[in-house]
């Protein structure tokens, strides 16, 4: 049985968004994945329920998060339920052409929508619903915001952690905590697709200090911490989560 308490973790069918999510399972949340692939869903919840030994523990949730229009799909499976905490996970490096300004546009705004506006239209939608005191927000950007990488993937995930200083401003009085989650490299996502070769990976793993790869329990631990009992002191912080590859900021 879990406790009542309520999780919505997006990206939630793959990666670390899987991983949050089963993380969460067992810390007594009933779970939200929400994605724009049902079948991945199905599949993820049924497999985390299964293992976790609780039916029904993790329910899918199809959206695209970056259409406001499909927010309501979210609000309805919510129901009149109280949300204790928002994992904002979904999103990712998208390519573009650049060859002319109208490509430029098309390829910043495809990435500002994926990992901004995500996050912004999932937290606005479900803020009313937000469990005061008590809730919890997160959102997960990356180490490309603290040292740069991936053109405008680097500056969407940059933009979360002003957003997140702001959000943590208006909801504190509330007594709903904000931090964002910034992981290094972690393997064993959708994350880098095909694009990840033997020598990527190599010069990835060079550059953390504990000499390994990230996987998504590593970033999943982190979040059921800030999602957690000990961490109502915590506001408004970036926690990176990258193996040393960048340090103290
Ligand atoms: N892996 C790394 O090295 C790394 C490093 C730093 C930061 N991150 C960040 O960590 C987060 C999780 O990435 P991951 O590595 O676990 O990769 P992943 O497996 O590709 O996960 C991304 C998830 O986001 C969902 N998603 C993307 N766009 C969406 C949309 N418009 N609406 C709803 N869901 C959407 C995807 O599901 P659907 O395709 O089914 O919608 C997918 O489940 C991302 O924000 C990523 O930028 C990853």
């Amino acid at each position: 049985m879990g406790d009542g308490r309520v999780a919505v973790v997006s990206g939630g069918g793959t990666g670390i968004g899987a991983a949050v999510a089963r993380g969460l399972v067992l810390d007594g949340f009933d779970v939200l994945v929400v994605g724009r692939r049902g079948e991945v869903l199905a599949e993820t919840a049924t497999r985390i329920s299964a293992e976790c030994g609780r039916a029904g523990a993790v329910r899918p949730v199809t959206a695209d998060l970056t259409e406001p229009g499909q927010l309501a799909t979210v609000v309805e499976a919510v129901g009149e339920r109280t949300v204790d905490v928002v994992v904002n996970n979904a999103g990712g490096y998208l390519g573009g052409a650049t060859d002319t300004l109208a490509d430029v546009a098309g390829w910043w705004r495809a990435n500002l929508d994926a990992n901004v506006l995500t996050a912004v239209l999932l937290t606005e939608a479900l803020r009313p619903a937000l469990r005061r005191p008590g809730g919890r927000v997160l959102l997960i950007s990356s180490i490309a915001a603290q040292r740069g990488g991936g053109g405008p993937y680097s500056a969407a995930k940059a933009a979360l952690h002003g957003w997140a200083y702001d959000l943590a401003g208006a909801l504190g009085p509330e007594g709903i905590t904000v931090n964002v989650v910034s992981p290094g490299y972690v393997a064993e996502t959708e994350f880098f697709g095909d694009r990840m070769t033997p020598e990527g990976h190599a010069k990835r793993v060079d550059a953390t200090l504990v000499g390994r790869a990230g996987v998504p329990d590593d970033i999943a631990a982190a979040v059921r911490y800030l999602a957690g009992p000990d961490a109502g002191y915590v506001t408004g912080q970036v926690l990176g989560v990258n193996g040393g590859s960048v340090l103290g900021r």
